[in-house]
């Protein structure tokens, strides 16, 4: 009976959803689609990186939240003056994105519900402090390292070391890799320093700073040295041969 009930509501809805869904409602629903890029070889949304208002409860973003956005005065550490160059350039440089028309819907659902979250969030510039010089580090705590994997990279990587329940695009021959045994299969013959030094400059500087790809990197503020150390020593690192 609820379930023929539910069933006659479900088929209300559909036939006036363009009336009763706002544009700030289709705006939320798009920075948790993949489809906001027109790039089948993408397969981020917005949230893999960004908060809407508050991190999930246990999640390490790479990327300050959405609300507050459109009130602050520079982006991406005062590299952007407006709104549209700092998303245009996540959507082309992490969605793998053609450049982004200001007045297509999607856009201007995106910025009805970015204006509707304005005062949830910090309007201040947000500080992006990324580590320039890679170093290696000593050995750190497993059992911290695999709370910093889930916090952090398992939202895209999946399991360590099998991959399992990683982000695939549609299309396309490149998932995100499988961490660690990528690095060691194609680093492995230049030793485990080499290995451990490529594993931290991924991290650090994503496809930045002489890096390919599409992956953020993580700022200090968000992974501390000794985080990342511990990442390491839960990755196996320090016991390669
Ligand atoms: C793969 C990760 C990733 C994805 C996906 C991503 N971004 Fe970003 N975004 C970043 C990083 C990293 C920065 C730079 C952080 C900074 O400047 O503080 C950034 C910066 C921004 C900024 C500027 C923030 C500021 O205060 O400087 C906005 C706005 C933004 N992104 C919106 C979006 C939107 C909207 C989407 C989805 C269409 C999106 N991003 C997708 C990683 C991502
Ligand atoms: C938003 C998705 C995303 C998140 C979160 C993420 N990565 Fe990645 N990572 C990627 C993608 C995609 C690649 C493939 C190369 C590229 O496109 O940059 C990659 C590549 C790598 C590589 C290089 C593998 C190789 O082929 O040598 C390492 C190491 C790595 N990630 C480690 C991490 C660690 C550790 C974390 C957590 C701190 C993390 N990643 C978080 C998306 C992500």
């Amino acid at each position: 009976m609820r379930r023929a009930l539910a069933f006659v509501l479900l088929l209300g809805c559909t036939a006036t959803e363009e009336q009763v869904v706002t544009p700030e409602q289709r705006g939320e629903a798009l920075v948790d689609d993949r489809g906001f890029s027109d790039s089948s070889f993408n397969a981020f949304q917005c949230t893999h990186c960004h908060a809407k208002v508050t991190p999930p409860a246990g999640r390490l973003l790479p990327a300050p939240p959405l609300a507050g956005a459109v009130k602050r005065p520079t982006f991406w550490n005062g590299r952007f003056l407006t709104l549209f160059e700092a998303v245009d350039y996540c959507q082309q440089q992490f969605m793998r994105g053609a450049p982004l028309d200001p007045t297509s819907k999607k856009a201007l659902d995106l910025y009805a519900y970015l204006g509707s979250i304005a005062a949830l969030g910090p309007t201040t510039a947000q500080p992006f402090p990324v580590l320039l010089e890679i170093k290696d580090l000593p050995r750190g705590d497993a059992a911290k390292g695999a709370q910093v994997w889930e916090a952090a990279c398992k939202s895209c990587h999946g399991a360590p070391h099998s991959g399992t329940g990683r982000l695939k695009p549609p299309v396309g021959d490149s998932p995100v890799s499988v961490v660690p045994e990528e690095t060691i299969a194609f680093h492995g013959a230049d030793g485990p320093d080499v290995i451990r030094q490529v594993v931290i400059e991924k991290i650090r500087h994503g496809g930045f700073l002489g890096f390919s790809g599409r992956m953020p990197p993580y700022p200090t503020d968000v992974l501390t040295d000794a985080q990342v150390a511990d990442l390491l020593t839960f990755l196996g690192l320090y016991d390669l041969k």
